[in-house]
């Protein structure tokens, strides 16, 4: 995307009251369409800072809510009228620039209306970061006269009950700005890219956490990755609800970003290395706390890591981050004990890409797969493939090539069916950064270990993308999103917006609808409990760098809807017999409509990278009326421990929302 300012167009006479025109920002999938005409109000102002200060072109004049004698409480509202209806799909918000943060929006809605009268289901809510930057906020098209902002908390979090604004801008994709015809995709085949969630972070990385909730965290800083230590930035959002809190996490003195994520078997979060490169933290969804846990052997970032069967989590490669002498081999950490082991039989040189960046890049975001006998498989992104072993020292196995894929830096790889050793490839770019990203995609089926597996070719996606994200759905399609065809850190040139749905029983890819906001380096992607998909970030990349996306928006798949694009109805799952169990135990399932079942594991997600999700699909048998008896895989290596998502799906292939389930060690 070439970034371009374009001047506030304004007739002659109004530029005499203007004589420094404001400039605006515009993207490439967005024009900030002009305000000459527009009628803006609030339900609150104070005389000096009324509503049309916002829409002035005067970033030193701003609309307040009363403030003095008489103080009016919250929510507060702006509202613009742009005079005829456009296409619209973003708006931008100044804050005050005098220094001052009072007023300042944190906790808020967006929603439309043709007629000033009916409004819209939020387009976009969430949490906007205290500071004088710009927020940009993108939304799915949609066709609207007036668009209103509804305050709700003041984001400094001093329980003030003002609202502020120095300047106010409205987008749309249409790029003459004559307004059109709104036509969006059918959700029945295309599926939906609802409301889009602000967060007061760039969310680099983000899990879900055991309690449902989802845990974004950036670096030290909301807005930059760099030159970091110490801290680290979090923000909390319960997809259930609209509320966004943040959080600044100072008790483990880690700057978590870039690190390896991996649930263990308790269902705690480990988080190693990243800026603070030999650090490991450890997060607890039963309370919310990060604690410090033992420094790993090697300092690391842009390692990858994953739990296997009995537990412990795996981690290799990572130059990014502390020494960069090729000596990253593995280790291992055992929760219980908190303890790291070295595993030297496991060494870096095997995982390393040709990437022309050198160690720096060759050994970074490991395909890692955990499997059978506590092995783990090496799916990439090098075109050489491996198997670890972990036992003593360690050693390892090569498992051949991705037939005559060129490396796949920061590409996909999804296990999208445990049971029988299928993980789906796709994407990426020979090199890390300045390099022609691929379409190819691939399935390699695990059969023993140490074995070969079997690579199959399979249809290219329609896009190039280099850091899209993949994410393992119920039925065992896999969704891909976000990446550019020409791999570009801290840039959304060459973005794709459109997503991609993969078919294992078709080998296929349809394309699918459009997300709002580019999702290039530093984004995420994650499986929520009722069955649809989040999307998030993108950049870190400093104060006001336009390619920092502080939101995430999430996507309801095709399976959600009705043919007529109406919502479908749901499954539900009544009870469970249990909801912790061992590899190969028997769970019995109510259900409401005749159902098949799947798990997937809860995901987490940085770089390209989540080893956490996989989906294994589940045979059950009916034992009386809507009631299942389901017999679980009994290798724990394909029901890695952990939280799981228990989804029935009925017989138009519609999910249920989930039922936790946590696998145990056997
Ligand atoms: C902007 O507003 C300030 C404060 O009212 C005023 O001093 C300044 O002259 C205005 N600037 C322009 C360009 O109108
Ligand atoms: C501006 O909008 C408000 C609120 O909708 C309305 O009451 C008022 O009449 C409008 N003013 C003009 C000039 O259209
Ligand atoms: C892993 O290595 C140990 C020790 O050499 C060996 O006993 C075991 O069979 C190996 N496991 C596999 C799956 O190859
Ligand atoms: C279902 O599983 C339970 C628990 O293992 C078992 O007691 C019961 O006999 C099973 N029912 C059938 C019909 O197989």
């Amino acid at each position: 995307m070439h970034y371009s300012l374009s001047f506030l167009s304004v007739p002659v006479s109004s530029l005499l009251l203007l004589p420094l025109a404001v400039a605006q920002q515009n993207f490439d999938w967005g024009k900030a369409i002009s305000r000459t005409g527009w009628n803006v109000t609030a339900d609150s102002f104070q005389t000096g800072n009324e509503a049309a200060k916002a829409i002035d072109g005067n970033t030193s004049t701003f609309w307040h809510t009363q403030y003095g004698d008489s103080v009016a409480p919250l929510p507060h509202y702006i509202q613009v009228d742009l005079t005829k209806s456009f296409v619209v799909n973003g708006i931008s918000y100044q804050p005050r620039q005098d220094g001052n943060r009072n007023g300042d929006i944190g906790q808020h809605t967006i929603t439309l209306s043709n007629d000033g009268i009916t409004w819209t289901d939020p387009v976009e809510f969430g949490n906007y970061l205290s500071d004088k930057t710009t927020k940009y906020t993108f939304f799915s098209h949609a066709s609207a006269r007036y668009v209103r902002i509804t305050a709700q908390s003041e984001a400094q979090g001093a329980g003030n009950q003002w609202s502020s604004m120095a300047e106010l801008n409205v987008y749309s994709p249409d790029t003459s700005l004559s307004g059109d015809t709104f036509a969006p995709p059918a959700p029945s085949t295309k599926g939906r890219w609802d409301a889009t969630v602000s967060l007061p972070i760039v969310p680099a990385a983000g899990a879900i956490s055991g309690d449902n909730t989802v845990i974004f965290w950036s670096a030290f800083r909301p807005d930059l990755f760099s030159g970091g230590t110490g801290l680290t930035e979090t923000a909390l959002w319960d997809p259930r609800g609209q509320a966004v809190s943040e959080k600044t996490v100072t008790d483990t003195k880690h700057d978590m970003f870039c690190p390896g994520i991996s649930m263990d078997a308790n269902g705690v979060i480990v988080v190693t290395g990243g800026n603070d490169a030999a650090k490991t933290s450890v997060y607890n969804p039963a309370n919310g706390a990060w604690t410090t846990a033992a420094q790993m052997k090697q300092g690391r970032g842009y390692q990858a890591s994953t739990t296997i069967a009995d537990g412990r989590v795996f981690t290799i490669g990572g130059s990014w981050s502390g020494t960069r002498d090729g000596g990253k081999n593995g280790e291992i950490y055992d929760s219980p004990t908190n303890t790291w082991q070295a595993l030297n039989g496991c060494p870096e040189s095997v995982i390393f890409t040709k990437d022309k960046g050198g160690i720096y890049r060759k050994d970074n975001h490991a395909w890692l797969f955990a499997w059978k006998s506590n092995s783990v498989f090496h799916a990439g992104p090098s075109n050489a493939m491996n198997w670890f072993n972990v036992s003593g020292t360690g050693s390892y196995k090569s498992a051949g090539t991705r037939l005559t894929a060129p490396d796949m830096m920061c590409g996909t790889a999804t296990m999208y069916d445990a049971v029988n050793g299928y993980i789906l490839a796709a994407g990426g770019s020979p090199d890390y950064e300045d390099s022609t990203a691929t379409t190819n995609a691939y399935t390699i089926k695990l059969g023993n270990v140490n074995e070969n597996p079997k690579v199959t070719q399979v249809a290219s996606m329609a896009f190039p993308r280099a850091f899209g994200v993949a994410v393992v759905l119920p039925d065992g399609k896999t969704l891909v999103f976000g990446g550019q065809s020409w791999a570009d850190p801290f840039t959304d040139t060459t973005a794709a917006l459109p997503a991609e749905l993969y078919d294992p029983g078709t080998s296929r890819w349809t394309t699918v609808a459009p997300i709002a906001n580019p999702r290039t380096y530093h984004s995420i992607g994650l499986l929520l409990p009722d069955a649809t998909v989040l999307s998030g970030g993108g950049g870190l990349c400093g104060t006001g760098c336009v390619q920092n996306h502080f939101d995430a928006q999430v996507y309801s798949p095709p399976y959600l809807f009705n043919s007529d694009g109406s919502r479908a109805t749901r499954p539900v799952i009544k009870t469970v017999s249990a909801i912790q169990l061992k590899p190969g135990s028997v769970l019995t399932v109510a259900t409401d409509v005749a159902a098949t079942f799947s798990l997937v594991r809860y995901g987490s997600s940085t770089h390209t990278v989540n080893t956490d999700q996989r989906r294994v699909p589940l045979s059950a048998s009916p034992i009386g009326s809507l009631n299942y008896n389901i017999t679980l895989p009994s290798e724990p290596g394909v029901l890695l421990p952990g939280y799981w998502m228990l989804f029935a799906l009925n017989s138009a292939g519609v999910p249920s929302v989930a039922t936790q389930i946590k696998v145990l060690l056997p």
